[in-house]
């Protein structure tokens, strides 16, 4: 029977499925779900650099049992306590901000409270026209130093796909200190309602199709730094998950898929996982891992521009 067993951040997973920050991370009944139907690891749901600048603990939070968007600090470090306490897998806590500022002392407390190690998910549009993208970059640097500084537990950086140079910024970002990437962080772009003319805050899940873009910058990636790679946005299948282990990924994260099928979809996806690896001899994910990354396959070029042409081209017009 196929080895599932990875690493990442430095931790040892049971298996390569991760469920990324959702609502269904944000609570010990959803966590118990996961780690029941086989996850290797679990991100919870991101604290928000608002909720710690209010700080206010608001009436009733604290217990621990659901820790959901906007639920405060106190609340989601009792999540994280226990998280830890209650299951055997790794628990990453993830925040979520773009500026300095003291909420990043609270990465220490989610330290504390036994996190095993920190997703920092910086996330800002910039809409001022002054602003440089070198600038924005700055600040995400000076994050990512300052939570470095503040903890011991392994850091992962889970980034957005719009960067000039990303190969560039990465590099940068293992610099001062991330120890991982998860590629990427999907956003909700907002939509327009023509006949109520409203803008609308629409929350669409993703799909397969949406894999292309992180299995891409995994395998440009993989293995420069010697750091961890997480896979997220369009992870739904065993074919999926093969994909980015192929590409280079340590691990594959979930979210639409599982709030789509509920935590069970997990079992169907590592059946697959161990029955593409038996049929293709595959003991281990360490023998697989990378076998389609950049630098292992014979057209390096085939990810990125040069081949766009004949790619184009393959594609011919409809015959009438
Ligand atoms: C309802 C919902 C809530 C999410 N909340 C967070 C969050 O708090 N922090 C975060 O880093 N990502 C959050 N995400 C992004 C997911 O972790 C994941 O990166 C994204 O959905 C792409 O992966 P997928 O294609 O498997 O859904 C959320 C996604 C959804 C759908």
């Amino acid at each position: 029977m196929a080895d599932l067993r990875t690493r990442y951040l430095g931790l040892e997973l049971h298996s390569p499925l991760v469920a990324s920050s959702s609502p269904l991370t944000g609570s010990l009944d959803g966590l118990r779900r996961l780690e029941a139907a086989g996850v290797g690891a679990v991100v919870l749901p991101s604290l928000f650099e608002e909720e710690l600048a209010a700080e206010a603990p608001r009436p009733g939070a604290g217990h621990g049992d659901q820790a959901g968007y906007g639920a405060g600090p106190a609340a989601y470090l009792a999540l994280v306590e226990q998280a830890t306490q209650t299951l055997s897998i790794p628990v990453i806590a993830s925040l979520n901000g773009s500026s300095r500022g003291g909420w990043v002392r609270h990465a220490a407390r989610l330290e504390e409270a036994g996190a095993d190690a920190l997703e920092l998910n910086i996330y800002y549009v910039s809409s001022r026209p002054g602003l440089s993208g070198g600038e924005v970059e700055g600040h995400y640097l000076d994050v990512v130093r300052e939570v470095r500084r503040a903890i011991g537990i392994p850091l992962a950086v889970k980034l957005s796909p719009y960067f000039s140079s990303l190969a560039n910024l990465a590099g940068q970002l293992v610099e001062a200190g991330a120890n991982g990437l998860v590629l990427f962080n999907r956003f909700y772009q907002p939509d327009i309602d023509i006949e109520a003319l409203q803008v609308l805050a629409a929350l669409e899940l993703s799909s397969s199709a949406e894999l292309r873009l992180p299995l891409r910058w995994i395998a440009i990636l993989h293995r420069r730094w010697g750091i961890s790679l997480a896979a997220s946005t369009g992870v739904h299948t065993a074919t999926d998950v093969v994909k980015v282990l192929l590409a280079g990924a340590d691990v594959a994260m979930m979210t639409s898929a599982l709030l789509h099928n509920g935590p069970d979809h997990l079992r169907p996806v590592e059946m697959g996982l161990r029955d593409w690896m038996d049929r293709h001899r595959y003991e281990t994910i360490d023998q697989l891992r990378g076998q389609l990354s950049q630098r292992s396959v014979p057209d390096p070029a085939a990810f990125e521009r040069a081949n766009y042409i004949k790619t184009l081209a393959s594609r011919t017009a409809p015959r009438r």
